[in-house]
């Protein structure tokens, strides 16, 4: 079945969209397919890493890349923080198109869906357009536990994700700020930039983690 006519999100659909698409599977698939990635990576680069600079108050030194893909800003959260960034990701296919680099290491998602980090481990968590698949009941609910559990006390949260008030499809589903900061109560989320990504409205939301 194409990607663009899946009907389900999900692993598998991630699965399979990885096998379809290669490393193109972690952009929105309304790009046109002549769009550059690396020119693509580099516009989102060019918002997603300043407005994050300007948070980082030089204690941070582990940053967690949820839903990291194939790696297009794990090492440059590694050398933004001057320490090591950890890509979680649970398709094995992008985890092994990811590049490596000084501080960098990949991880998979355990298969009951916790993070592979200790208590406390993350200074910062960040998601780029991930919070946006998991469309599943209580997926969001129980990612955020354990995004909480790994994040230490004081530590950054980092989201770039879609809000439009359009539902396009069935892998994806699109929130409001006013959605993402009940499902994040702890973090005092507020909206720090804002990007648009194939006509998908994303902003990057932020807060620290209530002590
Ligand atoms: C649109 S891609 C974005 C990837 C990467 N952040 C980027 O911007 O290049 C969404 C990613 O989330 C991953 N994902 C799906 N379910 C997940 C989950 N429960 N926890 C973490 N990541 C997940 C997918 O496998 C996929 O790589």
């Amino acid at each position: 079945m194409p990607v663009a006519s899946a009907a389900r999100g999900g692993l598998e659909y991630w699965t399979r969209r990885a096998e379809e698409l290669g490393a193109r599977a972690v952009v929105n698939i309304e790009h046109p397919v002549g769009r550059d990635l690396e020119d693509l990576t580099a516009e989102h680069r060019s918002v997603v890493l300043p407005a994050l600079a300007a948070l980082l108050d030089g204690t941070e030194r582990v940053v967690c890349d949820l839903g990291c893909g194939a790696g297009r800003f794990t090492a440059d959260f590694a050398a933004l923080v001057g320490g090591r960034a950890i890509g979680v990701e649970p398709v094995a296919a992008l985890r092994a198109l990811a590049p490596q680099a000084p501080g960098v290491s990949y991880r998979a998602l355990q298969p009951d869906g916790r993070l592979p980090l200790h208590d406390g481990e993350a200074d910062v968590v960040v998601t780029v357009t991930v919070l946006g698949g998991l469309v599943a009941e209580g997926e969001l609910a129980q990612t955020a536990a354990e995004v909480r559990r790994v994040l230490r006390p004081g530590g950054l949260l980092y989201f770039a994700e879609s809000v439009s008030r359009s539902r396009q499809y069935e892998h994806w589903a699109p929130r409001t700020l006013e959605a993402y900061r009940s499902a994040f109560p702890w973090a005092d989320l507020a909206e720090v930039a804002q990007f648009d990504d194939a006509k998908d409205p994303i902003s990057v939301l932020a807060g620290r983690a209530g002590i």
